[in-house]
């Protein structure tokens, strides 16, 4: 059987989750539902990166002595959110767990064998904002241009990355497959990073008290990135589970944002190559999500908490929004009216109502029972398929949406209410039509909205449809003479002010 690994960034509990972070978290489970409806065995990893020195200070900030009883409790926030918005994740690792230090340790150990790291003293401006070097270029006004805080000056001996060993490799690893870094205006991005940039870097910290320690130094801890990456390993039993792991290496998909694309396509690749392990297929970044402007971030102080607005809305709205109104790969705006107007138009109008006028009519002139089934197929499939694959969510929504355009204007053409009075046959072939496109609709909406795909297989009678298999589910004709439907309240009612 096919298997599919995806992870999504894991995430600094300093504070907790906005709207940009459950956008990642939300398109790893629309992937990870779409590949286990396909029968694929997923393995979907998130989790948080509690190897850092800002965690410490946000723990003082917030009156804990105990650093631990504060990851403990972010962790659990964090989890808790990735909970209520519905996301299926396979683990939710933390980087404080022993089977991750294990396996980070033994990576360290891997790498050193290949003798690809070296003791050196490093001097240069540090951001603690991203936890990292920043070359003068890096920097604006001498800011950095995410934090918007000076760097300050650090002078350390610190173990060193032999990075550049691995220049060439990696050129031409990018080269030979272009899909491994995607959209293909972040490659060119990262091959001009690799090809002219690319510095050996430095893993590990001495002033830095925070981190898994470096194995037989304790004096250092490991630097947080190169300890955050190794997670992508852990999480399926690196260095403890060796079956496990065996089973799902490499990745199939690192969905990342665009400000850790170099992380995850040179460092980490090149770390790969070091430990004798295989690449992962893709790294895929997306934008941001910008409110006024300005990338949603908590040191900008912009953020909206996800959790609230899919109480508000609820959380298939929120899902349908963020891969409805941002094109995948690039920045969006976030804001409130859009959601509404998504939810009132796209939503409740085009596929709420549509479901409810079919059913009513239905049970108006057919007693609420599935007619004969009359011949039909929905080429839209393709489309669907072909945007899941390249994660192109417009193309997957403009799939579904020409079936609900194409099935409301059918009835507006058709006009099942004079159908009724002369030709009760054709009115049943057209509502057994609109009855098989919903239902195919459901399918194609299941991995997206996956609440109101089931609302909706239980209004045309089929509590257990999501349980069949997808490639027969697909298949014009699902719905049997006969079948009893049972409508519902609609499933995007008005939203109270
Ligand atoms: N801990 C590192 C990742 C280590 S992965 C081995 C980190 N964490 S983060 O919490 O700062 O960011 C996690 C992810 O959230 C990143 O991919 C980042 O791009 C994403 N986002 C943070 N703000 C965002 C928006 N406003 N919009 C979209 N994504 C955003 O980096």
């Amino acid at each position: 059987m096919k298997k599919f690994y995806l992870t999504t960034p894991i995430y600094y509990v300093n504070a907790m989750p906005h709207v940009g972070h459950a956008y990642t978290t939300t398109v790893a489970d629309v992937l990870a539902r779409y590949h286990r409806l396909k029968g694929e065995t997923v393995f979907f990893l998130t989790g948080t990166d509690e190897n850092s020195q800002n965690n410490l200070k946000a723990a003082e900030k917030h009156g804990y002595k105990d650093l631990n009883l504060y990851l403990d409790d972010m962790a659990a926030k964090w989890r808790q959110t990735f909970g209520d918005l519905d996301i299926t994740f396979d683990r939710f690792i933390r980087t404080t767990e022993a089977d991750h230090k294990k396996g980070v340790e033994k990576f360290w150990r891997r790498v050193a064998a290949t003798g690809d790291i070296y003791a050196g003293e490093y001097e240069g401006w540090y951001c603690d904002g991203c936890e990292g070097f920043k070359t003068e270029a890096d920097l604006v006004e001498g800011k950095c241009p995410l934090h918007k805080t000076a760097p300050r000056r650090l002078k350390e001996k610190n173990y060193f990355f032999k990075l550049t060993k691995y220049r060439q490799a990696l050129l031409d690893h990018i080269d030979a497959h272009p899909e491994f870094i995607m959209p293909e205006g972040r490659r060119n991005e990262v091959r001009s990073y690799v090809a002219s940039f690319m510095e050996d870097v430095s893993i590990s910290r001495q002033t830095v008290t925070v981190g898994i320690p470096v194995p037989d130094d304790p004096s250092s801890v490991i630097y947080v990135w190169f300890d955050a990456l190794i997670n992508y390993l852990t999480g399926i039993g690196y260095g403890t589970d060796d079956a496990k792991f065996a089973e799902f290496w490499p990745a199939d998909l690192h969905l990342v944002g665009k400000d850790i694309i170099k992380f995850h396509c040179a460092l980490w690749p090149a770390m790969l190559m070091s430990a004798g392990l295989p690449l992962p297929t893709q790294v895929f970044a997306h934008g941001f999500l910008l409110t006024g402007g300005d990338k949603m971030s908590k040191s900008l102080g912009n953020v909206v908490d996800p959790a609230e607005l899919a109480k508000k809305y609820g959380n298939d709205p929120l899902r349908y929004f963020m891969l409805r109104e941002v094109p995948f790969g690039s920045d969006g705006d976030f804001s409130v009216e859009r959601i509404e107007e998504r939810y009132g138009g796209d939503l409740a109008n085009e596929f709420g109502n549509l479901l409810h006028r079919v059913l009513a009519m239905t049970e108006k002139y057919f007693d609420g029972k599935v007619p004969a089934a009359v011949d039909g197929q929905v080429p839209e499939w393709a489309a669907y398929e072909k945007g899941m694959a390249t994660l192109d969510f417009a193309m997957v929504l403009d799939a579904v949406w020409t079936i609900l355009r194409e099935a409301n204007k059918l009835i507006d053409t058709e006009k099942p209410w004079e159908l009724a009075k002369t030709d009760r046959a054709r009115l049943a072939g057209l509502l057994y039509s609109l009855l098989e496109r919903l239902r195919q609709v459901g399918w194609m909406l299941l991995p997206i909205l996956p609440t109101s795909a089931k609302k909706l297989f239980v209004q045309l009678g089929l509590p257990d449809e999501d349980k069949r298999p997808y490639d027969q589910a697909k298949v014009w004709g699902g719905l049997k003479e006969g079948g009893i439907l049972k409508k519902g309240e609609p499933l995007f009612p008005r939203l109270t002010p």
